[in-house]
């Protein structure tokens, strides 16, 4: 997590920082900073969403700097753990992204030594022995080179120093960005947030470290070798969302799941065969005819997204799938079969637990396709082949259009496998026609989302709240938990129907609410079991059910979506429970789009 901007130029450099930042307020909003060079290195810092710092910055005259917005891992939210950092003779600062792991090591290294340490961060050792190279009359490059060695673990790295005209950046593991301007540089954690300035991007890889003044740079290995670096190609222009008349980006981004679905579609169903072509996922016959069986990765909402996809290609395809916690994946030496199919699932594309996956994966031989919002990002590069899923910029840390296209993404992959295998044409056109309706059917839900404010009511008052569902819906359940729990702030607990007697029903008592995902998807009877069993013991149940469907009877609040087949009703029956955690959030007048201690991408692992 974390953000970084750097700029240097002729232009009022803190103007641009600040600018830059609030760009990548996205990855962390804690706290930030920004230092500039002029004459002597001016820095300011403060807690706090990055509007507040900004608010409160002195005027800073100097044309090159940088900044960074924090979202912390060592040392609490305080004003001294926020960046940039400073050596105490004031001649270098750095920001950094990423995690040391031998950092306490180089800590007491440096209290041996007499340096005063200002903050608990591992990150703050970087400006104090990178000063100590400087003072033992090593130039800068070779300062930091020396520092990198000492070091261990993750950075998006950069420096600034008051007695040179450059920065300093180095990157390993966490992702920085050059944009090249007339007569002007810049850097970012992200390309989208300097794609303003210019679309002269180069991304550096790890491992490498680069030097910019305003004229030039030149990206080199650690060892100083010089690399040639390419120019980053995002094919499409992320562009910049604004609010519009919506009062917050996760309200904007659930109205706009009927458009962005079918950005994601268009183009990309063959109707008359009955099947899809997701030109990015093409798979040779007769590989297709080996493939063992599909991994999806990811985490968060992508994970939920992965879950439904698995269920999907099996259904669809008829071949094994399997879903995995990114974070998980390589705790255990997986085993992996190059002849297998591996997908990472992720919006944002800068996920580390989900990168480390991909290369866990790449380095045991096998491919990864990316299934991914952001263009350009770092899995997206990594994985260097997939499809992206079109949501367009999500900005409200709640996922919500990404989710709906990756479900839907994953669905045109799961018909376009099973249909090069057995499935049907006719039950492909089948599939085929009901995702043409799903926008449509989207927008009229939305239109008329139903009884939302008084499943509002009764899980705002609540000390938890248990979502069922089974087959398809149970990642439903899981994701509409997770957003509850994301910005309400309220304890939220998923299982699929049937296994909620092992555990969660002692958790149920007079008006506790239970949240069910009921579609009449072919397992909905024993759904209807669960559903008894908690309303013996008192449960409210909130229900979300097609239109129509008597089952509505057991419902104390019941919530109607459009009925579509049994394996595409996700990409409905999560509308409700978007609405109920935005609302739920609003009546406890929570920061909706900015959730505390949560970063809509967390780069470290
Ligand atoms: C963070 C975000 C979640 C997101 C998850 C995975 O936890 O807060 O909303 O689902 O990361 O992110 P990705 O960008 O890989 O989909």
């Amino acid at each position: 997590m974390c953000g970084i901007f750097g700029y240097i130029g002729h232009r009022n450099a803190s103007k641009l920082l600040v600018k830059g930042l609030l760009r990548l307020e996205y990855r962390g909003y804690d706290s930030s900073g920004v230092v500039v060079k002029n004459g002597q290195l001016q820095s300011y810092k403060d807690i706090g969403k990055i509007s507040e710092m900004a608010s409160s910055l002195p005027r800073m005259k100097g044309s090159m700097g940088i900044a960074h917005t924090r979202w912390a891992t060592h040392g609490g939210v305080t004003q001294d753990n926020a960046h940039p950092h400073l050596s105490n003779d004031g001649k270098v600062a750095i920001v950094h992204n990423g995690i040391l792991q031998n950092s306490d090591t180089l800590r007491k290294r440096l209290v041996k030594l007499g340096v005063k340490l200002n903050s608990e961060t591992d990150s703050e050792i970087f400006c104090h022995y990178i000063a100590m190279e400087l003072d033992r009359g090593k130039e800068p490059l070779e300062a930091l080179q020396n520092v990198l060695a000492l070091t261990r673990g993750t950075w998006g790295l950069c420096v600034l120093f008051e007695d040179y005209d450059f920065v300093l950046c180095a990157r390993n593991g966490s992702p920085l960005i050059i944009g090249r301007g007339k007569d002007e540089m810049f850097i970012s954690s992200d390309p989208h947030a300097i794609r303003e300035h210019t679309d002269q991007l180069v991304a550096l890889e790890d491992g490498q470290i680069a030097k910019l003044n305003s004229l030039d740079f030149q990206v080199m290995q650690t060892d100083g070798k010089e690399v040639k670096s390419n120019l980053l190609d995002l094919e499409e222009d992320w562009g910049e969302s604004e609010l519009g008349d919506y009062p917050h980006f996760m309200l904007k981004e659930i109205h706009e799941q009927s458009q962005s679905l079918q950005h994601c579609i268009s183009g990309r169903l063959r109707h008359a065969e009955g099947t899809s072509v997701l030109g990015g996922l093409q798979i040779r016959p007769q590989e297709l005819a080996q493939l063992p069986h599909v991994r999806l990765i990811g985490c968060g909402t992508a994970l939920h997204a992965a879950q439904i996809g698995q269920i999907l290609i099996e259904q669809w395809a008829r071949i094994p799938a399997v879903s995995h916690v990114a974070s998980e994946f390589n705790a255990n030496d997986p085993v992996i079969n190059p002849k297998a199919l591996h997908l990472a699932i992720s919006q944002s594309g800068e996920t580390a637990d989900t990168l480390s996956a991909v290369k866990e994966i790449q380095r045991k031989g096998a491919d990864v396709y990316g299934v991914v919002n952001v263009v350009g990002s770092s899995i997206a590069r990594q994985c260097g082949k997939g499809v992206y899923i079109h949501s367009g910029p999500e900005q409200s840390v709640a996922s919500t259009k990404a989710f709906t296209n990756m479900v839907g993404a994953l669905a045109l992959f799961a018909l376009q496998l099973g249909r090069s295998r057995h499935l049907s044409k006719t039950k492909g056109k089948s599939i085929t026609r009901e995702m043409r309706m799903l926008p449509d059917k989207i927008r009229s839900y939305l239109e008329n989302p139903g009884s939302i404010d008084e499943a509002v009511e009764l899980v705002t008052k609540a000390k938890s709240v248990l979502f069922l569902g089974r087959g398809i819906s149970s990642p439903v359940a899981s994701e509409g938990a997770l957003k509850l729990m994301e910005i309400a702030y309220i304890p939220c607990l998923a299982y699929p129907a049937g296994e909620m007697k092992h555990g969660p029903i002692a958790l149920i008592e007079q008006d506790y609410p239970v949240v069910v995902i009921a579609p009449n998807d072919g397992v909905q009877d024993r759904t209807l079991n669960a559903i008894h069993e908690c309303k013996a013991r008192g449960a409210k149940i909130i229900l979300i059910h097609e239109e129509g469907d008597p089952i509505s009877e057991v419902g104390d609040v019941c919530i109607s979506i459009p009925s579509t087949i049994p394996m595409l009703t996700p990409l409905l029956s999560v509308l409700p429970t978007q609405l109920i955690a935005y609302h739920a959030a609003l009546a406890l007048e929570n920061d909706v789009d900015r959730p505390r201690n949560l970063a809509k991408s967390v780069t470290v692992e």
